[in-house]
């Protein structure tokens, strides 16, 4: 995997000087996905895989979308983030487990004054979920479950006996302004959002996304796979390329970040 291209006004001269220079290493991917530093606010990432042709499924799930690179920047991000925000329907339909990492990204993490784990942070409007399934049994620490207070009492209450904290706001759903306000009073400032689409939709919606990566998997899927986003009405958000990545297998990796008149990416970096 290597740097076609990076956005000037957004990095290092060491990054810039990378640029076209062969393979990267796994802390020069690091320095590339490198949140803002100290953010005092939940800085929301995203992240997705699909195909050249759109979907963001090959046969309901993204794992056929993998690449070998998608699968090192996707572990790069994990290991950068204070939490992974996931919607319900894809802790369901890719039976999510907790996030683990290797000793030595753990030690990086202490390094940097980070917990040594990035817990799920599950949104769920119905809390219709297995607290048997991995996310809550096969995971170094419980998830946090934000929710509402028309989800079912025994649903909330059978998952908050799995040891998760279940955050239940009023209302049919969780709004984005109280999915920030949580993240931020449990000090989660580095999200990273592995979708799924309905999530993603409603945060693009909203305008609380700062950050996207992409990677292109270099495979047409046709069918009625959906795409990253979606939500009830569209809208227009500009972004700003901040760097290209290739690899030889085709996969294209891109991440983009706010419009800078969107301020985030000025607050970003430099
Ligand atoms: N290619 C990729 O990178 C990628 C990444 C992630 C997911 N996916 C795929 O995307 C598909 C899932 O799509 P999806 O749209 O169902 O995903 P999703 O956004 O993960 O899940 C939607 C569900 O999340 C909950 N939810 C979302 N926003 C909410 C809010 N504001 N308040 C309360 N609950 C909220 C609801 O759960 P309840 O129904 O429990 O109320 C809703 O039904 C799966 O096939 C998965 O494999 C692909």
């Amino acid at each position: 995997m290597q740097l076609l291209d990076i956005a000037t006004y957004f990095t290092s001269e060491s990054d810039v000087s990378r640029v076209g220079k062969g393979p990267l290493a796994d802390t020069d991917l690091a320095r590339l996905y490198a949140y803002p530093p100290r953010p005092r606010r939940p800085w929301i990432r995203a992240n997705f895989v699909a195909s050249i042709d759109g979907a963001v499924t090959a046969d309901g799930v993204s794992a056929g979308l993998g690449t070998p690179s998608d699968k090192v920047v996707f572990s790069v991000l994990r290991s950068l983030a204070d939490a992974v925000l996931v919607g319900a329907g894809t802790v369901r339909a890719e039976n999510y487990g907790g996030v683990t990492f290797p000793a030595e990204t753990v030690a990086r993490r202490t390094e940097r004054g980070q917990s040594e784990t990035a817990p799920l942070v599950i949104v769920t409007a119905s809390a219709n979920l297995d607290p048997t399934s991995r996310a809550f049994t096969d995971t170094v620490v419980p998830p946090v479950v934000l929710t509402t207070t028309s989800a079912p009492e025994d649903a909330r209450r059978s998952l908050a006996a799995t040891g998760a904290r279940v955050v239940a706001t009023p209302g049919d759903s969780v709004t984005t302004a109280s999915i920030v306000e949580s993240l931020n009073t449990l000090g989660l400032h580095r999200i990273l959002c592995e979708g799924g689409p309905g999530v993603f939709g409603q945060l693009l919606t909203d305008d609380a996304v700062d950050d996207v990566c992409i990677t292109t998997s270099p495979v047409f899927v046709a069918g009625t796979a959906g795409r990253i986003s979606h939500s009830a009405s569209s809208s227009i958000r500009r972004m700003t390329r901040a760097h290209v990545l290739a690899d030889d297998d085709g996969t294209v990796l891109t991440r983009w970040v706010k419009h800078r008149d969107g301020s985030a990416a000025a607050a970003g970096h430099k």
